[in-house]
């Protein structure tokens, strides 16, 4: 059963890419229409939108407005896909880590180079195709919602970390796309959100989502997980990925490594929520995925204000690799995988 969430984070709408902002979340709601490949590029790199499954569908629509642009004055179709596959890679180069970007661009120009038409043909396939990846992401997360609810034990308090929400897809969600059908199911679960340092998507995000579904939900600061699993008060862990290896190691956002390691020590069942396209099955391990290091600023800083010395060291890498041995499952929207992942994984894309 699904929970309707109303938040539609990115859309295509006039020939234009409409987002939430998600940088001025929770203190303002307000939505950008991005037209050019350029602005899409800035979009992502400074996390207007953010979340992997998100950032895909924002490629998607980069390519469609990068089509757009040259269409208006290239006349050689040669020359127009070329330019096309400079601003796909231009648009690949935003961020690193989710490979949900990469996945979505390389289907686009998959399609414009397979199409024997106009470059008026190829352009509007290109933008009906990522409008048909905006729908598929919603479908995707309430399948992996079904299947995640399953597990989910009846009253449970399950804790998460960033924000793997409708904020971080089209809609829904994966790990709260878990959370909202396993709430529709049994309005007794609660949520405990992890703050997620540097930005804060959990304590920003993931509570403004989750509370305007009436969902229960309590923010904690990063370092409590431990505490609270001691205690008894947590009874499973679901979290969203941005990459996910070929052998199951997967790399969230920073944090995410120590709640699995809290979670194994304390015997609580530590789920990852991600579609196949956050699986890269080209790569065997984590330790072949590249991690992003952003702005010391994000730091140094919290809503602009110093939280510290000005002349410290600063070092802030965006994501960690949790090693496949710490995970219980991965949710996808072909079922839960399980160990031995290499297996299950490889499974899961030869039945794709
Ligand atoms: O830096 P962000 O906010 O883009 O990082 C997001 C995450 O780490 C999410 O958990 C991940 O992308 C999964 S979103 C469904």
């Amino acid at each position: 059963m699904a929970f309707e969430s109303k938040i539609k984070t990115i859309e295509w709408v006039d020939n234009k890419s409409r987002m939430i902002d998600q940088t001025i979340l929770p203190y303002e709601f307000k939505t950008v229409d991005i037209s050019t490949a350029e602005e899409m590029y800035y979009a992502i790199k400074d996390m207007i939108v953010r979340g992997a499954p998100a950032i895909g569908i924002a490629g998607a629509h980069g390519v469609s407005l990068a089509a757009i642009e040259l269409s208006k004055t290239e006349t050689d179709k040669n020359i127009f896909l070329k330019k096309l596959q400079e601003k796909a890679d231009y648009l690949k180069s935003s961020r690193p880590t989710a490979v949900n970007l990469m996945w979505a661009i390389d289907k686009q120009m998959k399609l414009a180079l397979e199409i024997d038409g106009s470059i008026e043909t190829v352009t509007k396939a290109l933008i009906e195709n990522g409008i048909k990846l905006e729908n598929e992401d919603i479908e995707i997360n309430k399948k992996m919602g079904d299947y995640g609810a399953e597990v989910v034990p009846k009253g449970a308090t399950i804790l998460t970390h960033c924000n793997a929400g409708a904020l971080a897809t089209v809609g829904y969600g994966t790990a709260l796309g878990v959370i909202r059908s396993a709430y529709a199911k049994d309005p007794t679960i609660k949520v405990f959100a992890d703050e997620t340092r540097p930005r804060q998507q959990g304590a920003r995000l993931t509570t403004w989502e989750l509370t305007q579904d009436g969902i229960p939900t309590t923010l904690i600061t990063d370092g409590m997980c431990s505490y609270f699993m001691s205690k008894g008060m947590i009874q499973m862990v679901v979290v969203g990925a941005d990459r996910i290896a070929a052998n199951g190691d997967t790399a969230n956002k920073i944090g995410t490594y120590t709640v699995a390691i809290a979670a194994k020590y304390h015997n609580v069942p530590f789920y990852i929520a991600a579609p196949l396209s956050t699986i890269d099955i080209s790569i065997k391990s984590g330790k072949e995925i590249p991690i992003e290091e952003r702005s010391h600023e994000e730091v140094t800083h919290i809503n602009g204000d110093w939280v510290c010395a000005k002349d410290v060291n600063i070092i802030n890498p965006g994501f960690d690799v949790t090693p496949h041995e710490l995970i219980t499952g991965i949710i996808t929207e072909k079922g839960i995988l399980r160990p031995n992942f290499e297996e299950s994984i490889a499974k899961a894309f030869m039945e794709d």
